[in-house]
């Protein structure tokens, strides 16, 4: 029987999937490419190859799909192509779906019991001249960087016990320490949680364990030039509802959140749980220390925000409380029962960043993805909303802009590129999905003034698939 894929949100539309593997030479380009983009911009995100196992399932369950935008002498290069993990290769030698529901090993076909189910479709890594494409419920792949090809599984040349990796580690910009933690490490529904450090020449040099409060959807951390911090909401795991087939996570407001502070250089046991409000982040923009004051930035919204979630209670998903607002959670070491929480921008949105030069101290200015959602909205990615906006906040003015580019265009996460000497503030890179020509365009902006426009706009051929995440990879860097 052929593939067909459900007529859901997470698989029609502009969710439909595209499933192409290409090399595209010389992209035609509108508007002046700024001479000092010089590099490559690595994408991942997921497509399903197949029409999922049972039926439906998330739009986050898809095979990962790596794509390079390389920029050189003024011209532009495009290539993508799948991960090839093990459980592609299983379900192409079978020419159909084996893997059952997300995260649920128990809804799998009984001849891949025991393989390994990462899809490899979050992020790309750049460190200790490897590239890695990562997925937080499995171990890295490593992948050649020229040819997009898979190497093969990641676990640090033996090093790393843990069965996963998570998708959002933090490049310290003064040593090239890579911070990262595995969590679930017991497997499925456990509340064993890992610190990774990994040296700038790519050797795991820490792997230290510790239980978090429940076990939780763990997606992002963060880390400052004095500080670790482990984020729990209560979207949380349960074994029994997991071997009975049903979803991996649930959002349970009748728990707290929890954030877990530990120094750098101290022991996890040594962490300080601040306990809050239930709550819920995706994603960390960056985190700071100051004294004895520990600034997490972040996109938080009051409880779960995506609707593939389902609430413990089947109370209906709400996307006024789910909206995520770029927050500023710090947390007082004198006293670790009081957050405070501080909203630093008006719209809501998601996949934060800044320089990569700034992680880790107080940022000047950061970037993300807004939804307005007066705005008509188009289905695009995993919640059901595409971005409509790029945002820039300035931290110390004040001053909140957003590009717009009408109701029919959506963006996908932007990345930050420097400026060839820092003296700027650098550009930002984004897809835009033209949703009434069903393309897709990659827009080049001033970070300094998105709301300007395009400096500009490079031409794919096709619609892309919104990704997840993306790192720049300059060619200094891999000179
Ligand atoms: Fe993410």
């Amino acid at each position: 029987m052929t593939t067909r894929f459900p007529q859901t949100q997470a698989f029609s539309g502009p969710n439909a999937p595209v499933r192409i593997e290409c090399d595209i030479e010389d992209l035609p380009v509108d508007g002046r490419l700024p001479s000092d983009i010089e590099g490559t911009w690595y994408r991942i995100g997921p497509d399903p190859k197949f029409a999922p196992l049972a039926g439906d399932d998330l739009y986050v369950a898809g095979d990962g799909v790596i794509s390079s935008v390389k920029f050189q002498n003024g011209r532009v290069a495009f290539k993508m192509r799948y991960v090839q993990t093990e459980r592609l290769l299983r379900e192409r030698a079978a020419g159909r779906a084996l893997y059952g529901a997300y995260r649920n090993p128990f809804t799998d076909d009984a001849s891949v019991a025991g393989t390994n189910r990462g899809t490899a479709n979050t992020t790309p890594v750049w460190h200790g001249g490897r590239l890695l494409a990562l997925k937080e419920d499995s171990l890295p792949y490593e992948l050649d960087p020229d040819t997009l090809e898979t190497l093969g599984v990641c676990n640090f040349q033996g090093q790393l016990k843990s069965p996963t990796f998570a998708a959002h580690p933090k490049l310290d910009p003064e040593t090239g320490e890579l911070f990262a933690f595995s969590y679930e490490c017991d497997g499925e529904a456990t509340n064993t949680v890992a610190l990774c450090v990994v040296s700038p020449d790519g050797k795991l040099v820490r792997e230290e364990r510790f239980e978090a409060p429940y076990a939780s959807f763990m997606h992002d951390f963060a880390v400052t030039r004095e500080h670790i911090i482990f984020l729990v909401f209560p979207t949380t795991a349960d074994l029994t509802r997991i071997k009975s087939g049903g979803a991996h996570w649930v959002w349970d407001d009748s728990k707290d959140a929890y954030a877990g502070v530990m120094r750098r250089d101290g022991a996890v046991s040594e962490m300080v749980w601040f306990r809050m409000p239930p709550c819920y982040a995706f994603h960390v923009m960056n985190a700071f220390t100051e004294g004895d004051l520990v600034n997490v930035d972040l996109c938080l919204a009051d409880r779960n925000p995506f609707p593939g979630i389902d609430d413990i209670n089947n109370a209906p998903f709400n996307p006024e409380a789910g909206a995520p607002f770029l927050t500023r959670l710090t947390f007082d070491l004198k006293d670790s029962k009081e957050t405070r929480k501080t909203r630093l921008a008006p719209m809501p949105g998601d996949m934060p960043s800044v320089a990569a030069s700034s992680a880790m101290s107080r940022q000047r200015v950061g970037y993300y993805a807004g939804l307005d959602p007066s705005i008509e909205l188009h289905n695009g990615g995993p919640t059901g909303a595409a971005f409509n906006h790029l945002c820039r906040v300035d931290f110390e003015s004040g001053a909140f802009t957003a590009l717009h580019l009408g109701k029919d265009v959506t963006f996908q996460e932007p990345i930050h590129v420097a400026d060839s000497d820092g003296s700027g503030e650098g550009y930002l890179l984004a897809v835009a999905d033209r949703h009434d020509e069903v393309m897709s365009d990659i827009v080049v902006l001033s970070a300094a003034n998105p709301e300007r426009g395009p400096l500009a706009t490079i031409h794919l051929p096709f619609r892309l698939r919104n990704a997840f995440h993306g790192t720049w990879v300059s060619s200094v860097c891999r000179s």
